[in-house]
């Protein structure tokens, strides 16, 4: 019988497996998923260091690194990941939150003067940007909507997790299809991936659900749709907020100007210099600075 394993022995052959699958953070991830089968937080792995792991133990570490090494996101194997400071459970009917996404909340957090009253959360996955938003807020109310009935169950499972479900009402709905009503605030992550990028993307992009990516030959197909059919659910002076594809500013723009619903058109980049965001405020009809034509367009829309 094969003589059983320390801790120690344990994390270092699990790094050097991953390694050998030309994973860059090795260790960090061994790490992580050896502190996740022994259900111990990653620093106590080094106090525990010299006990057995058992043999069971060890199958199960195995296992999640062959997985791993064949390219399976870490956050599916491990079944959680942390967004803004929240803990969400995940599985692979959702889309694996982002930290460009985190950077999303930072800049809407940063440019609302005011806790808007209700917000709209287009294609909430996980319900990352919802329930992030809930904490931060706690007097805005939430609707948020998403086409996948697996990703709402999650979603709802998450911000009860994090005590925010009470002011989130989780609605499934093709984009605007269900909702109703205006809003001081609409943000939405949809997907922007050219499906042509899709065929010969990272394996690791594999694993998600492709709903949650494929956003047709430009990337732009949900992007267009959202911005078209916002200007009817945001309330003026209320903004829009979108993360986009690193090559799609211009295009965003174009798009938000061509709604002649829009001021205030702003493309932002991420913190690696990348475009990944838009923001626009909801054109106000009284607005003097508005030609005739867009006064029109936003009476008319
Ligand atoms: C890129 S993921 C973003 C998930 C989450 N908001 C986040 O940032 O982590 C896009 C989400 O849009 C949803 N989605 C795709 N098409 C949709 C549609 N027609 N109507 C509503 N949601 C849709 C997907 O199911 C997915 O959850």
């Amino acid at each position: 019988m094969a003589r059983r394993r320390t801790v120690g022995e344990e994390l270092h052959w699990a790094a050097e497996q991953l390694r050998q699958g030309s994973l860059e953070s090795a260790r960090y991830e061994a790490e992580l998923i050896v502190a996740h089968v022994l259900q111990r937080a990653r620093h106590e792995l080094y106090i525990s260091a010299h006990e057995l792991v058992t043999t069971a133990d060890h199958a199960q570490i195995q296992a999640l690194v062959e997985r791993r090494c064949r390219g399976e996101p870490l956050q599916y194997l491990l079944g959680d990941t942390e967004f803004h400071g929240c803990y969400l459970r995940l599985t692979p009917a959702v889309f694996i939150p982002r930290p460009e996404t985190e950077e999303l909340v930072e800049l809407i957090l940063a440019r609302s003067s005011n806790p808007p009253a209700n917000l709209l959360d287009l294609g909430t996955g996980s319900g990352a940007i919802s329930i992030a938003l809930a904490r931060a807020w706690p007097k805005s109310s939430i609707v948020a909507v998403d086409i996948s009935s697996e990703a709402l169950a999650l979603a709802r499972e998450n911000a009860m997790r994090n005590g925010v479900a009470e002011r989130i009402s989780f609605l499934r709905s093709d984009w605007f299809s269900a909702i109703s009503g205006e809003f001081d605030l609409i943000v939405a992550n949809p997907p922007y991936v050219r499906t042509e990028y899709l065929e010969r993307a990272p394996r690791e992009l594999h694993y998600e659900p492709r709903i949650a990516l494929d956003g047709g030959p430009e990337g732009l197909d949900a992007l267009a749709q959202i911005i078209r059919e916002s200007p009817r659910h945001l309330r003026p002076g209320g903004a829009l907020y979108l993360e986009i594809g690193s090559d799609q500013g211009s295009r965003v723009r174009e798009l938000l100007k061509h709604t002649h619903a829009f001021t205030e058109i702003e493309i932002g980049k991420d913190l690696a210099g990348h475009e990944r965001f838009a923001r626009a405020v909801r054109a106000r009809a009284e607005d003097v600075s508005l030609g005739t034509g867009l006064r029109a367009a936003v009476c008319d829309s």
